[in-house]
């Protein structure tokens, strides 16, 4: 719905636009890598970098805040901002308050030679934008910062509805930090509606909601055979290997068919409805394309009797990341090494419960634990899934906003990613979440070569120039 006070706005934005793109690059240079404690400086800069410009455009009460507890050490900061001076709205109620959420934290790149242009140097290419964090969620995040600026520039530095900002830099290492906040300090977050651009859109060219997010339990598993690295020469035969005791315990986690043998691991799991499974068949999504463009593997995996959209949206899966140890360099080293670590992840979808199934899988490794092998399994972090209403009318403030945008209706998809604060809006803000994200399946999330198309980078800006203004008119 165009009403006269949003045009002004989408106007500064499409005349701003390349400025946008141009600061959007300063803030991709600062590598701030939230896993990788040599770049905590990177972090928070980046940081400031927000709060800065945040001030810049007129945001009230803009500061970081600490995030680093004895529970919590070498926590990174959140950006906190606020306007909260709205018009009250037609019938003099007082106009609604937003929440808009991102991350200002990235992945780490490697591997580095995979990247045709350097991670932290963002560079064009084909209309799109190709840098570490450049849609996750950098990119995305820069949006509501833009909107916002545009909605400011355009009309006395008044906003449609009043928005409250937080920023988090700890999204990729699961979000301790905010959550605690969140917890502590609900009052300080209280809005109406939260908006999040951290996902992606089902094809080009299709406006999409998001309104299921995976959960998740991210695990190592420590394994220590002798006391010390051995010459595998002399020892070998008689000295156990805590790298084959790793293997042969995660050849037990899962079958060939993709299928997870932790006991009563699927005891919770839910299935969607039959609507909702109908909606997905509707969907445009052919796996053979799937397989070719986006996997590009010669075959697909997983449980059969699912679809792929079922298989990565609500059914719970369990993957080996790495597992550092023993002797990784070039060349030969004959050593049997002390010790070894699997890092394993499960995404849980509802009704698990991130304690519950690591309670079930730690109690099922130790159970299977090689002789001669002591584990230690430790939890690294962890999220809840998430369904989200669509029985709410900023839903449809927001397709609205999309559909004057792209011309096209709103597509429901689930998500096969994490976020883990969503949860914590539902749970403790009691407010519904809004994941309208402007991503490509093709975007590289976490992978060398991360873009953001350009054109959605400016399209997600008008969208929610739209939707804060639709808000107050609905
Ligand atoms: N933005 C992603 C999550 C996402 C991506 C959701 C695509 C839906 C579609 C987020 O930054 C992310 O990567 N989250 C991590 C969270 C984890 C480290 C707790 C993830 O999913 O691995
Ligand atoms: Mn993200
Ligand atoms: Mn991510």
């Amino acid at each position: 719905m165009e009403t006269a006070s949003n045009i002004p706005a989408i106007k500064f934005a499409k005349s701003n636009g390349s400025r946008f793109v141009e600061e959007l690059k300063t803030f991709l240079r600062i590598p701030s890598i939230s896993t990788s404690p040599e770049h905590a400086v990177d972090v928070r800069s980046a940081a400031e970098f927000v709060a800065t410009e945040l001030r810049r455009i007129g945001m009230q009460n803009v500061r970081l805040i600490e995030t680093t507890t004895a529970a919590h050490p070498g926590g990174h900061p959140l950006v906190y901002a606020d306007h909260l001076c709205a018009a009250p709205a037609a019938g003099g109620k007082s106009a609604p308050t937003v929440l808009l959420y991102g991350h200002y934290d990235v992945q780490p790149p490697d591997p580095l030679d995979e990247w045709k242009s350097p991670p932290f140097e963002p560079t064009e290419r084909d209309g799109n934008l190709y840098a570490r964090g450049a849609v996750d969620d950098k990119g995305q995040m820069w949006m509501h910062v833009k909107a916002l600026e545009s909605l400011l520039a355009s009309n006395e530095g008044k906003l449609p509805v009043n928005v409250r900002v937080i920023i988090e830099g700890e999204e990729e290492v699961g979000g301790e930090g905010i959550a605690a906040f969140v917890r502590q300090h609900p009052d300080q977050l209280a809005a109406d509606v939260a908006l999040v651009s951290d996902t992606e859109m089902f094809a080009p060219d299709l406006p999409t909601l998001c309104v299921g997010l995976r959960g998740m339990i991210y695990t190592e598993i420590e394994a220590r055979g002798a006391r010390t690295d051995l010459h595998s020469g002399m020892y070998g035969g008689a000295a156990p290997n805590p790298f084959m005791a790793l293997v042969e315990i995660i050849a037990k986690l899962k079958d060939d068919t993709g299928k997870i043998l932790i006991p009563g691991f699927y005891e919770k799991v839910a299935t969607p409805s039959a609507e909702e499974l109908k909606a997905w068949k509707s969907l445009p999504f052919n796996e053979e394309e799937y397989r070719e463009a986006e996997v590009g593997s010669t075959q697909l995996t997983g449980e059969p009797g699912f679809s792929v959209l079922e298989r990565t949206w609500s059914r719970p899966t369990l993957e080996v990341h790495g597992m550092p140890g023993g002797f990784i360099g070039a060349g030969a080293k004959t050593v049997i090494p002390a010790r070894a670590i699997a890092k394993i992840s499960m995404r849980l979808v509802p009704d698990q419960t991130p304690a519950e199934t690591f309670a079930l899988y730690k109690s099922f490794v130790e159970s299977i634990c090689p002789a001669g092998i002591t584990l230690e399994v430790r939890l690294i972090h962890a999220g809840d899934p998430i369904v989200v209403s669509t029985d709410n009318p900023y839903v449809h403030a927001a397709t609205s906003a999309m559909h004057d945008v792209f011309g096209k209706d709103t597509v429901y998809v689930r998500g096969g990613g994490s976020i883990p604060i969503v949860g914590d809006f539902i749970r403790e803000l009691k407010i519904p979440t809004l994941l309208m994200g402007f991503g490509l399946p093709d975007d590289n999330l976490h992978a060398p070569n991360e873009k953001f198309h350009l054109a959605n980078f400016h399209r997600g800006i008008e969208s929610i120039i739209r939707f804060l203004s639709n808000i107050t008119a609905s």
